[in-house]
């Protein structure tokens, strides 16, 4: 069962050889079980800190994170994380690799289900170095997903893949969601990436970060990449990275 997500007034600062360096300042959101929400925001703002701190890898300065009614105190088994690298051990096989993502879980689905998901049946018994950069994240979605994790956090996933099979991720991740259907957080620098599919958008300012913005994104699934009111939003989010001459009106798109 997806859990809901609140961030209460949350802040967070690291000591550092220089001082303090304040990271995350006073950021509140909630959201619902079940939703997707991706963070924009520039470099070193602060978004992998923000997950970090939903996932109870670290704990905030300020404020709290609550999943469900519950305030995150250490590491939540209820979190799955996924990286930018798959972080898979290089001695075990894809399915143990797999395997390991149900520790910890009351409830797990056979890993070779999830790897039928992600269309990785027939590697099963093959090792990491066999797989390609795309085949060893969708593994790595295989073991995020295969605990049934209440929240599933998304840390730059497809940022190191190629633009096709960052698509095709895309669409893997979608279709993986509607079935495991966790509460998602992704971060992301593809404007693209969180409109095809965020619910809704947080943009994070310059460090130390706030949400700047919030953009909704009431597209239904699956959506159209090509979607004109997708573009109409995607100028939306650039005239908040300080692109405004980047706006076209309706009729431009329409007329493209
Ligand atoms: N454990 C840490 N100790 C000190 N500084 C850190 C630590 N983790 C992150 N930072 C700093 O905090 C800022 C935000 O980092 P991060 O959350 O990784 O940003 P983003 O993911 O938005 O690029 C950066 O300046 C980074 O160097
Ligand atoms: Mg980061």
């Amino acid at each position: 069962m997806a859990e809901s997500v609140t961030l209460g007034r949350v802040s967070k600062s690291y000591k550092t050889a220089q001082g303090t360096l304040s990271v995350l300042d006073n950021v509140q959101l909630h959201i619902s079980p079940g939703e997707c929400v991706a963070l924009l925001g520039p470099s070193g703002c602060g978004k992998s800190t923000l997950l970090r701190l939903i996932a109870g890898l670290d704990q905030p300065s300020a404020g709290g994170v609550r999943l469900g009614d519950r305030i995150v105190h250490e590491v939540d088994p209820r979190c799955a994380v996924m990286f930018q690298e798959p972080r898979l051990f290089p001695w075990q096989t894809i399915e143990q690799n797999v395997a390991l993502g149900a520790r910890r879980r009351k409830v797990a689905r056979p890993p070779t289900q999830l790897l039928s998901l992600v269309g990785l049946d027939d590697f099963a018994s093959a090792f990491p170095h066999q797989l390609s950069g795309g085949m060893a994240q969708r593994a790595a979605l295989a073991r995020a997903l295969v605990g049934e994790p209440e929240v599933l956090l998304l840390d730059e996933p497809f940022a190191a893949l190629d633009a096709f099979t960052r698509m095709q991720m895309q669409d893997l991740l979608a279709e993986a969601c509607r079935t495991v259907q966790p509460t998602v957080v992704m971060v992301t620098h593809d404007i693209d990436e969180a409109l095809y599919l965020a619910d809704r958008i947080v943009i994070l300012g310059q460090r130390p970060a706030t949400i700047v913005a919030t953009v909704d994104v009431p597209q239904p699934r699956p959506r159209d990449r090509g979607d004109t009111t997708l573009a109409l939003l995607r100028a939306q989010i650039l005239t908040h990275f300080g692109f405004s001459h980047a706006a076209p009106t309706e009729r431009q798109i329409n007329a493209g």
